[in-house]
């Protein structure tokens, strides 16, 4: 079949890989029918996350066909079409009860903190994930959703990640009626969040980016305040100005391990890797937020020490959450919200492109070029 195959920094292709094939009786081997690109896979694409071996396939957005399914599969069966969350959770542990299906206990067996994602590195388990025309799916009675007939199949898509994460980040900082929000970051994630903002009743949403055809996108889709950093004399004192010195009530990181706007952070996060990523904006999240204020982050950061200023956390009562969106959990309500129209997500999508181009693709939406927002992989048998 053909997938996306890493072949270290910077270095994608399509290749030929063996197809998948059903290990365990919980196995469902699934056909992709369309798979995204995120900022997530980014933080592989640039090496800074550890032990992400060549000859992996990445994805982790991903719909498809279920095309066979192991003896002990009941929930789902051959010829649904479904959308599967990029945790891969077992169900039945201790945190999965808990409905953290993105810390399942059962589905890595390398790491304690995350669970097993679809190509996400073998810190994340060690799955091949769904940039390729099949993905075995574990635990298929837990992870796969059955698309509802009326949704696009480009919202279901984004129902696997970009919509629960943006609305988990929002969710996880406890906005309260009339709080200013502030997102860092107009990716997919800052721009569903910063959507998802209103509707736990924020009274003002800002945006801050450096990429203005994100920003404007942002103002639009969201809508809402955006301002380039770059523009910025100093970002916390710009928002510390606008909230009459007192700071905003709710910042979400949605940047991560690869953000710019310090010399410092990206020396030591980006090119030494002597911390576990960039901490820029949550630098600035946690001295931009008012005192008792949340901070709410869902940009992903490797492993390993990082700089942050955690004598201001102490200092100002701060709360910080973060975690990996729990996929699972949220549907229900997210598909709801798409059916009213409240959410929009396919929107977010700019570019579809054959999978046989993955690499171009990367390209693209790493370098931010051509007006990319998302994108979306779709292999040949989905093409007409
Ligand atoms: N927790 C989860 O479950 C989860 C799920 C999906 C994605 N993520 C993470 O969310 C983050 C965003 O994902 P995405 O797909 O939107 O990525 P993306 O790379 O498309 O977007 C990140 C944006 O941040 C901007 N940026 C860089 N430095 C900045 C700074 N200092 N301040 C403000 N903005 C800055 C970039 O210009 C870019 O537009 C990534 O770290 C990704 O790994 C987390
Ligand atoms: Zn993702
Ligand atoms: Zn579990």
């Amino acid at each position: 079949m053909l997938a996306m195959n890493y072949r270290g920094p910077k270095r994608v292709r399509i290749d030929n890989k063996q197809l998948p094939e059903i290990l365990h009786p919980q196995d469902a081997i699934v056909r992709v029918t369309r798979s995204c690109i995120c900022g997530s896979d980014l933080h592989l694409y640039n090496g800074s996350v550890p032990d992400t071996r060549v000859g992996m396939t990445f994805g982790h957005e991903f719909t498809g066909v279920v095309e066979q399914i192991g003896s002990q599969v009941q929930k789902i069966k051959v010829g649904d079409k479904v959308l599967v969350p990029f945790n891969i959770a077992c169900g039945k542990c201790v945190f999965c009860q808990q409905e953290l299906y993105g810390n399942c206990h059962e589905s890595n067996p390398e790491a304690t903190a995350v669970g097993g994602i679809y190509g996400y590195s073998h810190t994340a388990g060690g799955y091949n994930g769904g940039q390729a025309e099949y993905v075995r799916v574990p635990y298929a009675d837990v992870g796969p959703s059955v698309i509802p007939d009326w949704m696009h199949p480009d919202d279901a898509v984004l129902m696997t990640d970009v919509v629960p994460t943006g609305y988990q980040a929002a969710e996880m900082g406890g906005i309260r009626k009339g709080d200013t929000v502030v997102v860092f970051g107009a990716g997919p994630i800052g721009i569903m969040a910063a959507r998802c903002a209103w509707l736990f009743g924020a009274r003002r949403v800002i945006v801050i980016d450096y990429v203005d055809y994100r920003l404007d996108f942002a103002r639009k889709y969201a809508p809402c305040e955006a301002y380039d950093f770059r523009s910025l004399e100093d970002p916390v004192v710009f928002i510390k100005r606008t909230t009459d010195w007192m700071g905003a009530d709710v910042c979400i990181d949605a940047v991560g391990a690869e953000a710019a706007g310090s010399a410092l952070q990206t020396l030591l996060g980006r090119k030494l890797l002597l911390q576990g990523g960039s901490a820029t904006a949550l630098h600035w999240a946690i001295n931009a937020v008012k005192k008792g204020g949340i901070v709410s982050i869902v940009g992903v950061y490797g492993p390993i020490d990082t700089l942050i200023p955690i004598g201001n956390v102490v200092s100002k009562g701060l709360t910080l959450r973060g975690n990996q969106a729990s996929v699972k959990r949220l549907l229900p309500r997210l598909i709801e919200h798409v059916r009213t129209g409240v959410l929009n997500p396919k929107a977010l999508i700019t570019h579809h492109v054959p999978l046989e181009e993955v690499s171009d693709a990367y390209r693209i939406f790493s370098d931010k070029l051509d007006g990319c927002i998302k994108t979306v992989l779709i292999p040949p048998s989905s093409r007409n």
